[in-house]
């Protein structure tokens, strides 16, 4: 394996990740993560996930050293996310690694935190066939993408006009009285039911919506009418069926996730798509995916659960594409984005 080695820097939400690759190869990737520390509010508090950061970053990145058995002077770049992600959270990685990248005197790369988790299935699968598609399902942003140059090209289609995937499962599953994160809990609970039981809503997929909103989505509906479902059902005096809820809230965001992300590779007119985001670790997302991309001839690329959720590798992978593409380092001045748009890789 050859290529650039690269550390990388995440730290937009309550995991503070630091990746080490070289190349497309994975060297390390540690995680220290705040979230029992938000567990008891039901989603992420901004400032305890800045503290937490702040305490867990030098001893992530000396276990990441030390596994990847490198030494901070060998690296050739620096790289951060830049944004999105909550401000007092990116700062403390930015900070971080501007400071890194002085005392060693190496490049430092502030990256989009979106295209690194639909980056770093390069580590997993290699190069990249592009241009391609990429259905991009994280806690906050839900986004269908053409890829035309992940270093430097990536147009979004269309993306949620309300809720994200991931934060309607989060939702979810507090209204079913199941612990955050949503997505997991809902994963393992919709195993044991039935995804036929109740007809949820699918957003955005009247043929009167399709004209104007395409490949946007809409899950905020589908909350609702999960919500009364629910309400109804406890009015009535009935136990709530939380596997058959969870099963087929799951089958609602999925037919939809699945059926416009083939819709987007059939208007790009690529048979490749890549799968990112922390829902991407979702059990029936990615089997669902991969029954209508192979039917439909395409072939779909998704990144090992693991790899899913926030780490430093996918912003390291990111940087490492990005130093292989020739771009011009960032600036040591630069600031932290909480609202990044995806179209921007590199600031
Ligand atoms: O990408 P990510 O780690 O953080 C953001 O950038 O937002 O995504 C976190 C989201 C949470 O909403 C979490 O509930 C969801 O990913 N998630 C899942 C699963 N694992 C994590 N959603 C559904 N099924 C899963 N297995
Ligand atoms: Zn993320």
């Amino acid at each position: 394996m050859s290529g650039p080695l690269v550390l990388g820097i995440e730290s937009s939400c309550d995991e503070t990740g630091i990746g080490i690759v070289r190349g497309h190869e994975l060297i390390a990737n540690e995680v220290a993560s705040s979230v029992e520390e938000h567990v008891r509010f039901g989603g992420v508090v901004p400032e305890v996930a800045s503290r937490a950061h702040l305490q867990a970053l030098v001893p992530t990145l000396r276990r990441a050293c030390e596994k990847a058995d490198v030494d901070l002077s060998e690296v050739d770049a620096i790289a951060v996310t830049a944004g999105p992600g909550l401000m007092g959270a990116l700062v403390v990685g930015v900070a971080a690694a501007k400071a890194l990248a002085v005392a060693l005197d190496k490049p430092l790369y502030g990256l989009n935190h979106l295209v690194g988790h639909v980056a770093v299935d390069l580590l997993d699968h290699g190069p990249l066939p592009q241009p391609c598609a990429a259905l991009l399902v994280s806690g906050g942003h839900t986004s269908l993408l053409a890829v035309n140059d992940i270093t430097r090209d990536i147009v979004e289609l269309g993306a949620t006009i309300d809720d994200a995937a991931g934060e309607a499962y989060d939702k979810v599953a507090r209204l079913l009285g199941l612990p955050y994160p949503g997505g997991p809990v809902i994963d393992r609970a919709a195993a044991e039911g039935d995804p036929n039981a109740i007809a949820f809503p699918r957003g955005l997929t009247a043929s009167k919506d399709l004209t104007r909103h395409r490949f946007d989505y809409s899950f905020s509906g589908l909350k609702t009418a999960v919500s009364r479902w629910v309400e109804t059902r406890r009015r009535d005096g009935g136990d709530v069926p939380v596997a058959d809820v969870a099963a087929s809230f799951q089958e609602a965001v999925c037919d939809v996730l699945t059926a416009k992300a083939v819709d987007a590779c059939e208007y790009l007119g690529t048979d490749h798509i890549l799968l990112g985001g922390g829902v991407a670790a979702n059990s029936r997302l990615r089997a669902l995916l991969e029954e209508r991309t192979a039917a439909a001839g395409i072939t779909l690329r998704r990144p090992r659960p693991a790899l899913c959720t926030d780490n430093g590798a996918m912003i390291a992978v990111l940087g490492s594409e990005v130093v292989s593409a020739g771009l011009p380092p960032s600036s040591l001045e630069i600031g932290a984005n909480s609202g990044l748009p995806v179209s921007t890789v590199l600031v």
